[in-house]
């Protein structure tokens, strides 16, 4: 199977981020430092729908974080992410703005998995670990 924005990761190791059960439905998110377009970032993944979606951490609107409290991404109704800045919302399910300055934007998907009570996400050409002792090869370009 095919994940979404996984289309580049096939050539980086995955990367592991938490225990399955770390996750709780519409809960606390776990915040994760990557390197995006070779600048540090921020991401976060939480479950929704019993799924682990994954985002850079960042408003599509002003490029600022979005998390009221750390690891706090979703409304009060456990709905939609909001950003703690002036509100925007997205579709925790697809990253797309639901409402507010987002416009017509999305969020910045990071590909993530869930495989034998563990949780992964999948670094791409573009989004990178952190950490780069754990980092795959350069891309050639
Ligand atoms: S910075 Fe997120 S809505 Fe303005």
């Amino acid at each position: 199977m095919t994940l979404p924005g996984a289309d580049t990761a096939a050539a980086f190791a995955q990367e592991r981020l938490c225990s399955s059960n770390e996750l709780a439905e519409k809960g606390k998110a776990v915040l994760f430092d990557v390197v995006h377009f070779r600048e540090p970032a921020r991401a976060f993944a939480l479950r929704f729908d019993g799924r682990v979606v994954a985002y850079l951490n960042r408003c599509v609107h002003v490029p600022t974080e979005l998390d009221w409290l750390p690891g706090e991404f979703l409304d009060g109704d456990h709905e939609f992410i909001i950003c703690s800045i002036h509100g925007a919302t997205y579709d925790p399910r697809n990253g797309r703005c639901a409402g507010g300055p987002c416009g017509q934007g999305k969020l910045t998907r990071i590909a993530a998995e869930e495989r034998d009570g563990l949780v992964y996400w999948l670094p791409t050409r573009d989004t990178r670990p952190a950490d780069p002792t754990t980092a795959g090869p350069l891309p050639v370009v």
